[in-house]
């Protein structure tokens, strides 16, 4: 991975006010968001297709008391910056059920609106390239001409449900462009016609690279002509699309992005097939848990003196301090550092995103769940502190390394 790579994709999280310029509609219940980003913030916003942000703002609940509420969001273009220095960042945010901030957004946001943004995050990008070099580098370098890239060619395939196509649009116009013999298979599986995302900018997709992007709708409430086009993906149809649908064969890097169940089901079901894990991307809506609250940041947590605490010191910005949390909460590390410094950097609290990395310096934790940090981060002593919980009487992390 290069420097650049590692820059933007593990760079540490901050917010800054960001304006949006366009909200423009892309389904019933999607939107696509722009923001303005100024000359002096454009370094801080450049980013690799297939990152996010992550986007806050105070919002009244149905008893209408204020609450801070965060949410993150696939960037769904890939990156341009414009002569004056500035640039842009889009996002595309889908009505959840019962979402407080989807909903508002949807109904609400408008050009002119400002938000906090958090600087881009996420590793849902592409490795693929010479010498663990990946052609997102070279796409940092030429942010404005993706068709001077000279990325590897590389076969890729993504699966995506929903508005997982969010960030496997971005990656996908991204690779074509970047090589003339690259091909991209992408299953796409929605509901419904009505309810996919980028409709005409993946047909445009197709019409520019006719011969190099196989599209493949699945819908599964409505017939298509083909009947493994129709239906959900479950295992049968998946085994179907990898055997008979998809260029399957010699492929460098497979994306994955939707809901748990079914990234789970791609995953065993291309493991049993011999694919390699470091050839395989995901990114997950949500950890799909329900029997675990989606994180636990913010939750109040009594200290008394009477009783047992974990000492948690961790470093931030350069400035270390320390908190102490009781044994009996069983609270993350996350959890506990926000009480004194709020801060601390997190987007999804639930093992997904990475954004509340930090490196544990002394002691030991056992981690929940763990769907953004890779096997070498891991090595090196990285923990997702919204996931990990004291095992030691006290704990160092330093979110700074
Ligand atoms: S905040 Fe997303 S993994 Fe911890």
């Amino acid at each position: 991975m290069t420097t650049e790579t590692q820059t933007a994709s593990r760079r540490r999280a901050s917010f800054h006010n960001l304006t949006v310029s366009e909200v423009r509609r892309l389904t019933d219940d999607a939107i696509e968001v722009t923001f303005g980003v100024p000359a002096e913030l454009a370094g801080q916003y450049d980013y690799l297709p297939g990152q996010y942000v992550a986007l806050r703002t105070t919002l009244p609940d149905e008893q209408g008391e204020l609450h801070e509420v965060r949410r993150s969001y696939s960037i769904c273009a890939e990156p341009r910056s414009f002569a004056d220095g500035s640039s842009e960042i889009r996002v595309a945010i889908k009505k959840d059920l019962g979402g407080l901030f989807s909903t508002w957004a949807n109904a609400e946001l408008k050009a002119g609106d400002v938000l906090d943004v958090m600087s881009p995050q996420g590793a849902f990008i592409s490795r693929h390239g010479k010498d663990g070099a990946s052609v997102q580098h070279n796409v940092m370098n030429s942010m404005n001409h993706p068709e001077e890239l000279a990325g590897e060619p590389g076969n890729f395939v993504a699966i995506a449900a929903g508005s997982g196509i969010t960030p496997v649009i971005a990656i996908a116009r991204t690779l074509l462009a970047a090589n003339p013999e690259t091909t991209f298979d992408l299953v796409y599986a929605n509901k419904a016609a009505m309810d996919v995302m980028f409709l005409e900018e993946l047909a445009d997709l197709k019409d520019k690279y006719p011969s190099r992007l196989a599209l493949h709708h699945v819908l599964s409430r409505e017939q298509r002509i083909a009947p493994l086009m129709t239906g959900r993906i479950d295992s049968e149809k998946l085994q179907a699309l990898l055997s008979s649908a998809i260029r399957a064969e010699d492929v460098d890097e497979w994306f994955l992005c939707g809901p748990f169940e079914l990234v789970q089901l791609c995953r065993d079901t291309l493991a049993a097939r011999g694919v390699e894990p470091e050839h395989v991307r995901f990114e997950l809506f949500t950890t799909g848990r329900p029997d675990r609250p989606e994180g636990n940041a913010g939750r109040p947590v009594v200290e008394d003196e009477s009783q047992d605490t974990y000492k948690i010191t961790f470093t931030l910005d350069g400035l270390t301090g320390d908190v102490a949390s009781p044994t009996h909460a069983r609270e993350s590390i996350l959890n506990a550092a926000l009480r004194v410094r709020p801060d601390v950097p997190f987007a999804c609290a639930g093992g997904v995103c990475g954004t509340c990395r930090a490196k544990l310096i002394t002691g030991t934790v056992t981690m929940d769940e763990n769907y953004a940090l890779e096997q070498d981060e891991l090595d090196k002593g990285y923990v997702l502190t919204c996931q990990s919980h004291p095992t030691s009487e006290e704990v160092t992390v330093d979110f700074d390394v």
